[in-house]
């Protein structure tokens, strides 16, 4: 074990996307605004700033198309190199709202089990694969980059463990319609580590699908996050989603609370020596600024132990 790490790991923030989509508390705009800068300043390089999905299903994202179109001149967000921006997108109506809003990165959705699949998007495993295909290949035609996250690929929360058969099939198939970049998402936190293991390595050497290809997004419900991301590690995936604080949730998967905290990622990664880029005192102010405007403690296990300490640093000066 541990004779094959990375040197480094990117770390995709879905924090102002899955973390706020499962919120009850409306968010201002400008809010959100602060909060995306403030993530920005701390070295990520990826974020998923919001969706552009139907309103009547995630009524907390309605003002994507405003966020995103003011983004888009943000100078904060401009002087940060490299930085990209990218917004969850269902369809083509909602990937028409991303390009008028200026993004060059598109994040389509789909799931691995079918219950999921209609309670989420209203369209079976076939028919969402036939929008991301179409999706796809406008976004190729305009040159913009795709990545789609494929949910449930564990467990789905109405049918049950799901077959990793099923999985490859549809990876094999986003990837034949050109999609750059695929998260497989464990939706209702229910995966262990062995399943991870196995089933990228059955996707890598069964399938011959290239692992820089490949993201996991863990949700932290059974707390086997970190303990995923240490699988994934061991099995060749550098490319890791989390969220500010651990603050997320699918609102159409019963169960899933929050994803992995991206304090705890960038922790343990530092830890073990793997770059990221990230500043966790930047990350931990960040989440000063989430816990504020949302008017409650994240889950965040770093979070809340640095926030003790800088508690009890400031009652040693006082
Ligand atoms: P539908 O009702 O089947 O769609 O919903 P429709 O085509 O019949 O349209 C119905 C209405 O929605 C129409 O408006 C459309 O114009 C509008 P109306 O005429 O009734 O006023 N509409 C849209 N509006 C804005 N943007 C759009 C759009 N498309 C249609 N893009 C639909 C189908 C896909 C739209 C709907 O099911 C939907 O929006 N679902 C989104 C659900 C969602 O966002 N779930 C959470 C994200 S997934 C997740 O969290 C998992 C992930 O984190 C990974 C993991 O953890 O596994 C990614
Ligand atoms: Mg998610």
């Amino acid at each position: 074990m541990f004779e094959s790490l990375p040197n480094s790991v990117h770390v995709f923030e879905v924090g102002p996307r899955d973390g706020l989509q499962n919120e009850s508390a409306l968010i201002a705009t400008a809010d959100k605004i602060k909060l995306i800068e403030a993530l920005a300043a701390t070295g990520l390089r990826d974020i998923e700033i919001t969706s552009f999905v139907s309103p009547k299903w995630i009524p907390q994202l309605a003002d994507g198309p405003e966020l995103a179109k003011e983004l888009s001149t943000n100078s904060i967000l401009i002087a940060q190199e490299g930085l990209r921006t990218s917004a969850l997108v269902p369809n083509l109506k909602g990937y028409q709202s991303a390009c008028d809003a200026g993004l060059k990165q598109v994040n389509l959705f789909m799931s691995a089990s079918q219950s999921h699949s209609k309670k989420n998007i209203n369209k079976t495993i076939e028919e969402a694969l036939a929008t991301m295909a179409e999706v796809t290949a406008a976004a190729k035609a305009d040159k913009r980059r795709v990545r789609c996250y494929v949910s449930t690929v564990f467990a789905c929360p109405y049918d049950g463990l799901v077959d990793p058969v099923v999985v490859a099939e549809i990876v094999e198939k986003l990837l034949a319609s050109g999609v750059d970049e695929i998260s497989l998402g464990d939706t209702i936190g229910a995966a262990t580590p062995k399943q991870v293991f196995d089933l990228i390595t059955m996707l890598a050497k069964e399938r011959q699908i290239p692992r820089s290809q490949l993201a996991l997004h863990f949700h932290d419900t059974r707390g086997t996050a970190l303990a995923n991301v240490v699988a994934g590690l061991e099995s060749g995936i550098t490319i890791f989603d989390s969220s500010l604080g651990g603050l997320g949730g699918c609102p159409y998967a019963p169960g899933a609370s929050g994803n992995l905290a991206t304090e705890d990622l960038v922790y343990m990664l530092h830890g073990m020596g793997i770059k990221t880029g990230v500043d966790l005192e930047k990350l931990v102010d960040a989440g000063v600024l989430a816990e504020k405007l949302l008017g409650k403690k994240l889950p965040g296990r770093y979070l809340m132990a640095r926030l003790a300490e800088r508690e009890k640093a400031v009652k040693a000066i006082a």
